[in-house]
């Protein structure tokens, strides 16, 4: 049996020059496509939490919706959105983060957590972990107990994981890109 970074890494595509030159683009829509993948990664990722009492997987728009989603489910967790703005129908935190150019917001139902509940944070990748840091914020201003986050990429070089070891975020990655 290969194993498990074998098995995430042969599924996982790169693409040059995307989606700017000299950029390489690490598309997990292929890891999602492969069931086998798919399941190794949703397990691994999963693993620590099992028996735990984890009430919600906070997901971050687009691919942390899909990993997010299959955690919850395997955690018997509730799930909350974290979303570009203004796509939220009711009463939202708002909170602005850095971009590679310029800022964007991001956005979470006030009444998606409750204080004290137990959240994991998930997203499919993390790089300056500006977008992972906003969605800390939103989940803290409601008073979630940000029990980890966890992506399966990590992309070391850009300082994500450093940003959210100061926050005492506990971060769980399964495959890293230099
Ligand atoms: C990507 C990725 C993470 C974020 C990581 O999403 O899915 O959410 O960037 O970057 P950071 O750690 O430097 O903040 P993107 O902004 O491309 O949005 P999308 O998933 O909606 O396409
Ligand atoms: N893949 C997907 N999302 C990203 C990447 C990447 O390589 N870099 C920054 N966000």
């Amino acid at each position: 049996k290969p194993s498990l970074e074998d098995t995430l890494l042969s599924a996982i595509r790169n693409i040059p020059d995307y989606p700017k030159p000299g950029i390489m683009f690490r598309d997990i829509t292929t890891l999602l496509g492969n069931a086998r993948a798919f399941r190794r990664a949703i397990d691994e990722l999963v693993q620590p939490y099992a028996g735990s009492k984890i009430d919600k997987i906070a997901g971050i728009e687009a691919r942390g919706f899909i990993l997010g989603g299959a955690i919850a489910h395997q955690l018997s967790a509730g799930f909350i959105p974290i979303r570009k703005k203004g796509k939220l129908p009711h009463e939202t935190v708002r909170v602005a983060y850095s971009l590679e150019y310029g800022l964007d917001e991001m956005e979470m139902h006030k009444d998606a957590v409750e204080a004290g509940e137990k959240v994991i944070l998930v997203d499919d990748l993390i790089a300056t972990g500006g977008t992972a840091e906003a969605a800390v914020k939103l989940l803290r201003q409601m008073g979630a107990d940000i029990v980890a986050s966890c992506f399966v990429i990590d992309l070391p070089d850009l300082g994500g994981r450093a940003r959210l070891d100061n926050l005492d975020v506990p971060v769980r990655t399964l495959v890293s890109f230099p």
